[in-house]
């Protein structure tokens, strides 16, 4: 189990994080953990929260006291499903799998597809400017089912239902709840895929999917790994980058001064991109398991309890970041925890910056300013972002 009842010395709160309300606004909530201790016992889980910068950095890279072979989500079942895939292990195995995942997803490798992906963010863009448009649909969501999707290589079926199922297994990371509970079913559709359908024969020629299989066939990973494998790409891959655009879109209809800036120097556009990753931060948390005693500031943590690692809370630390509410292209926010830290820190950021800098490129060179008209919040576990987002980019 990864519940316990806390030691009665423990900082304690009574603080609800995964109802609607917080979810939707979570800031003051992450404020009055970070101002409680450096970790805390949330009673209505039964799980610590780490919320400080300082905190969840050193969970992430303490892999032997906070192991994820346990699963790094927030209820048992669900660490139970994704076991033994790059995300749910540890040490040799860990590395192995990583290692086969990573291949597709390193600079040199994804350099042949810098243009691919630039053109088609202009595309994009010309297609949207001067128009009233749903900036998730439009725009945030084009590249990553176009050509991310693409190079996964799911067949057919799976790469149309790659988007609900991304969405719907992230929000059976979250502690059981109604809403965790509700996307169950989708999950095991998107288990049994991953089984019965993602499998050598079926999956594109050359696809990345296909070459966790070939890695298996050589040797390199556990061939009954495959399926939970796939689930590395068909998780992550898509809905993380659909919120951080839509994010960004949404960051910079908010502030046109940031957007002018960005405008006047693009050599602000890596920044930009952290900048956004921490504010925002689409993956908010995870959760580690606690394998020994372990003290952190003053706190002991004890063995076999969970700890969820707060990347969104970390990000927003005014022990780490000056001003951290502020939205501000200018800031170095590249040690951001947006992608994680540590041995499993996102192994497909540089195409999800990639996917990123192209889309900003692109409307850096049609869009003057974002007038937003209407905006629809995820309400979602573990993602942050929106469904939907009207905006008029003009030009
Ligand atoms: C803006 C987009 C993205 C964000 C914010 C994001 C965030 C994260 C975070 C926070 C982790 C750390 C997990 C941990 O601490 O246990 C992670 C891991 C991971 N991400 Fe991403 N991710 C993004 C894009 C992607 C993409 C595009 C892919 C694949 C193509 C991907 C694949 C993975 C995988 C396989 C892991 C597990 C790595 C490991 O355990 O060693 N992610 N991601």
């Amino acid at each position: 189990m990864g519940t316990m009842p806390a030691r009665d010395d423990h900082p304690r709160s009574a603080v609800e994080v995964y109802s609607d309300q917080a979810l939707l606004d979570p800031w003051h909530c992450y404020r009055e953990l970070r101002d409680a201790g450096p970790v805390v016992f949330l009673e209505r889980y039964g799980m610590y929260a780490a919320t400080r910068y300082s905190v969840v950095d050193h969970i992430l890279r303490t892999p032997d006291v906070f192991p994820s072979g346990e699963g790094v989500m927030m209820n048992d079942e669900m660490n139970s499903v994704l076991r033994g895939n790059t995300l749910c292990s540890d040490g040799d195995a860990h590395e192995a799998n990583r290692r086969v995942i990573l291949r597709p997803l390193r600079p040199p490798a994804l350099r042949p597809l810098q243009e691919r992906i630039r053109a088609e963010a202009r595309m994009v863009v010309d297609r949207v400017v001067g128009r009233r448009v749903d900036a998730v649909v439009e725009i945030a969501q084009h590249l990553p089912v176009t050509v991310v999707s693409d190079l996964v290589g799911l067949p057919e079926r799976g790469r149309e239902r790659m988007l609900v199922w991304a969405s719907e297994m992230f929000n059976c990371f979250g502690p059981m709840s109604d809403r965790t509970r509700s996307s169950f079913s989708v999950l095991g559709e998107m288990m049994q895929y991953a089984t019965d359908e993602a499998v050598p024969g079926k999956l594109k020629p050359g696809s990345w999917a296909e070459a966790v299989h070939d890695a298996a066939g050589r040797g390199e990973v556990a061939p009954e790994a495959c399926p939970v494998m796939m689930i590395d790409y068909m998780g992550p891959s898509l809905d993380t980058t659909i919120f951080a655009i839509s994010s960004a879109i949404w960051l910079f209809a908010n502030h046109p001064e940031q957007w002018d800036a960005v405008r006047a120097d693009r050599s602000l556009i890596p920044s930009a991109v952290n900048e956004v990753l921490r504010i925002e931060s689409p993956i908010q948390d995870f959760s580690r398991s606690v394998a020994v005693d372990h003290e952190i500031d003053g706190v002991r943590l004890p063995a076999g309890a969970r700890v969820i690692t707060f990347y969104g809370a970390g990000n927003r630390d005014e022990r780490r970041y000056v001003d951290p509410d502020s939205f501000d292209v200018r800031r170095d926010a590249a040690d951001h925890l947006g992608f994680g830290a540590g041995p499993h820190q996102c192994v497909g950021l540089n195409l999800a910056k990639l996917e990123m800098r192209a889309v900003f490129e692109a409307l850096a060179d049609r869009v003057r300013a974002f007038e937003l008209h209407h905006e629809e919040r995820a309400l979602h576990n573990i993602l942050r972002g929106f469904t939907r987002l009207e905006v008029t980019p003009h030009p």
